[in-house]
């Protein structure tokens, strides 16, 4: 297994092409199922959990096209064609290496009449349960029956009649489920209190150029008409906010400045906020958003939230920045249990972390030093990498199949403003 060997305290400088979004592509990819002719995708992040999906889409008969191979290329252009759906069932092994297999449920059973998904297990973020999934499907009509493991979603005869939908906990997968079942119910669907995090509006965008009719985007309110047939698109994926933020931490920590190309200031505003009350100087045009550090770095109180709010895909990185600054911060998690694996972790660099619940208490300005970590999530395995950067000495970050999960070529884009990171085989 590989692992990165960081050694801290270059300046980063320079400029950081962004990816596609890989939560957003997540969501995308599975509306192929929604219609018989071809569906392409572009600036897809070439990411493991990405080629997972596809593969999963392989398994139930659909063909996967990959145009533009080239190596040095970031992101892909991907042609889907659900002409003929062989199979309506996401076995066990390709849902447990990844959760967001749940997201065909909606589209197969919009589709094809029914859906069979075995239901994801534990996850190192807390419990995570699908229950809103269901309950959004049953409020459209849909019988749903659990058996060995599984989820079998069916249409009652004479197909799904649509209805209401008040979602009592804000859920972003569970938003996106309904919503690719609603669109080719036989009457309207209303979602009440739906996500309404960009990743849901890059979806809507999509399946309104493939012929819904939806009312609300970019609202908590959504109204989806259905409609008999949907067709095929050619769609570019948001640029990955989450990247974009999580590279921002990154320049901010070493005292750098970045450019960070394709990202988009509307869609990370919540994380632009947080970074300028730590003190950093930002800069946002339509091409971009640039970070440059400003002097010391200020402490903060943070609060995850459903968007508009802070995401909690940001708050390990965030957690790491703020081991530098001057002072004491407090985060709190409130969107998952369990959240603050990274903590120990940090703790083991020098960082003076204390935690209680969901609240997290930084005192700062930490001498981080290097060391052997590892993490067992995504974003915390990212938030290593942040203080790693900043952290006297060598750091050696294992388990970074996480990272492959998320970061499309992470340590080249970090070479490229300076850092001094290396991919290494493990002996
Ligand atoms: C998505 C993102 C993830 C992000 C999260 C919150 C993808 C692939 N993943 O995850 O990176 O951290 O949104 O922004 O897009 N809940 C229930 N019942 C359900 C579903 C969710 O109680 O049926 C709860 C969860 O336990 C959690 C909260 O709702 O406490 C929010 O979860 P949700 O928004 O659904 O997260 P995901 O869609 O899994």
């Amino acid at each position: 297994m590989d692992k990165l060997i960081i050694r801290g305290g270059n300046r980063l400088s320079g400029t950081i092409p962004i990816s596609g979004a890989k939560n957003a592509a997540l969501t995308l990819i599975p509306c192929a199922l929604l219609t018989e002719e071809p569906m392409t995708l572009r600036n897809l992040p070439r990411l493991a959990d990405i080629d997972g999906f596809q593969h999963l889409m392989t398994q139930f008969g659909i063909s996967t096209e990959i145009h533009g191979k080239r190596a040095e290329e970031f992101g892909r252009v991907v042609t889907f064609e659900a002409s003929r759906i062989t199979s309506t069932v996401a076995p066990y092994d390709l849902v447990r290496k990844m959760r967001a297999s749940i997201l065909v449920l909606g589209p197969m059973l919009a589709r094809m009449g029914e859906a069979t998904v075995s239901m994801p297990g534990g996850c190192a973020i807390g419990n995570r349960p699908i229950d809103l999934h269901l309950k959004a499907l049953e409020a459209f009509g849909a019988e749903i029956e659990l058996t060995q493991g599984y989820v079998k979603a069916m249409q009652p005869d004479g197909g799904l009649p649509g209805g209401d939908f008040d979602f009592p906990v804000v859920s972003v997968g569970a938003t996106e489920n309904a919503l690719m079942t609603a669109v080719l119910a036989n009457g309207t669907s209303r979602l009440f209190n739906a996500a309404r995090e960009p990743e849901i509006v890059d979806l809507c965008n999509l399946l309104s150029a493939m012929g819904a009719e939806i009312e609300g985007i970019g609202t908590s309110d959504l109204t989806i008409h259905g409609v008999d047939r949907l067709h095929g698109a050619t769609y570019r994926v948001m640029a990955d906010r989450i990247e974009a933020g999580s590279y921002a931490c990154a320049a901010a920590i070493t005292g750098g400045e970045v450019r960070l190309e394709g990202a988009n200031a509307h869609d990370m505003a919540s994380t632009i906020h947080a970074l300028r009350n730590i003190g950093l100087h930002i800069e946002e045009d339509k091409k971009g958003v640039s970070v440059a550090a400003n002097g010391a770095l200020k402490p903060t109180d943070l609060t995850t939230a459903p968007f508009p709010g802070l995401a909690t895909d940001m708050q390990a990185q965030l957690m790491s920045l703020l081991t530098k600054a001057e002072g004491t911060s407090v985060l709190k998690e409130t969107i998952f249990e369990n959240r603050f694996m990274h903590v120990p972790e940090l703790a083991r660099m020098g960082a003076d972390i204390s935690t209680e619940g969901r609240t997290a208490i930084v005192k700062g300005p930490a001498d981080l030093t290097g060391a052997e970590v590892m993490a067992t999530d995504l974003r915390a395995s990212m938030s290593l990498i942040i203080a790693a950067l900043a952290a006297e000495g060598e750091t050696t970050v294992r388990r970074i199949y996480h990272l492959d999960r998320g970061y499309e070529r992470l340590e080249e884009k970090l070479q490229l403003v300076g850092a001094d990171i290396q991919r290494v085989g493990d002996d």
